[in-house]
């Protein structure tokens, strides 16, 4: 194999892409891949201070471009798309990664935590996916497709002890979604799969491994026994978004170290 055509099938340098809650946890080990393989990549959270730190730490290895804004709405939505669109004509990959969970007991679960999780977790990658299709549409070709990955959980495939009601049913309802949208915009040239991380560090798990015997017992419930890495989450969107990942569409695919499948 020689190294053109690896660059011809993993390669995204020059993909235009947009990471969503780029700034920390698995949104930043997305974009870090991403950047570090040359692709020209804009991230957006809702704190400027946070977009700031982001985008000076990923410019130290390529592009990155960060754009502060909230997507659990649609006046949000629609300032980043703006702004987006206003750069860039095109855009190769979309990554809705941004998302909150909220656990409460089953009898006391607020309707508050309900709405706030579906605004982001569910209602925010479908009208993001949407005002951005111009652009998505633009970049697409037979030859080399759009590409949009939704970021589920391994939650919305199996249960767990987290009682996070709201997000479970976002995310199993983001799966469901993806591949309708996977269906409609197939003659567009633009795929949509999914990712559904197991467990990562970020500020979402922090309480997961806030000390070691909680983050031992944590692990032994996960097959593999460890966390997964930015090489595990960027590695498997950059397979989506090169050639090597063109002929799939619809998918689910877990990045939880064979816990969904046989843990
Ligand atoms: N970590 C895991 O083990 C795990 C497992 C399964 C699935 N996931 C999924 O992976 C994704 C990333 O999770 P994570 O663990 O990396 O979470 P995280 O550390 O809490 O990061 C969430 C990111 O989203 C941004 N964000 C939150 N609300 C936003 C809003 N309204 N508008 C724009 N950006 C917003 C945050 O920045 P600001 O606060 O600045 O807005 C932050 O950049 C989520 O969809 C999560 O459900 C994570």
């Amino acid at each position: 194999m020689t190294d053109s055509f690896y660059e011809h099938l993993f390669g995204v340098r020059d993909k235009v892409a947009l990471v969503t809650g780029g700034t920390r946890g698995i949104g930043l080990m997305i974009a870090e891949g991403l950047v570090r393989c040359g692709a020209k990549v804009y991230i957006t959270s809702r704190k400027e201070d946070a977009c700031k730190a982001a985008e000076e730490k990923l410019s130290a290895f390529g592009y990155c471009t960060a754009i502060p804004g909230d997507i659990s709405n649609l006046d949000g939505i629609k300032a980043l798309s703006a702004e987006i669109i206003s750069r860039e004509q095109q855009l190769h990959v979309l990554v809705n990664n941004a998302g909150l969970s909220w656990s409460a007991n089953i009898d006391e679960f607020p309707e508050k935590a309900w709405d706030k999780v579906m605004d982001l977790d569910a209602k925010g990658p479908f009208f993001l996916t949407q005002s951005l299709l111009p652009q998505l549409r633009a970049a697409a070709s037979a030859e080399s497709r759009s590409t949009v990955i939704n970021i589920s959980s391994v939650n919305a495939i199996r249960p767990s002890g987290l009682q996070n009601y709201s997000y479970v049913a976002a995310k199993a309802g983001l799966q469901g979604l993806s591949a309708q949208m996977a269906r409609d915009l197939n003659s567009d040239n633009i795929n949509v799969n999914v990712i559904a991380p197991g467990p990562f560090k970020s500020k979402m798990t922090a309480p997961l491994y806030a000390n070691e015997e909680v983050e031992k017992q944590v692990m032994e419930s996960f097959t593999m026994g460890r966390w997964g890495v930015m090489e595990d989450a960027s590695g498997l969107t950059i397979f989506l978004a090169s050639r090597a990942g063109s002929f799939l569409t619809g998918v689910v695919i877990p990045c939880d170290g064979g816990a969904s499948t046989i843990g």
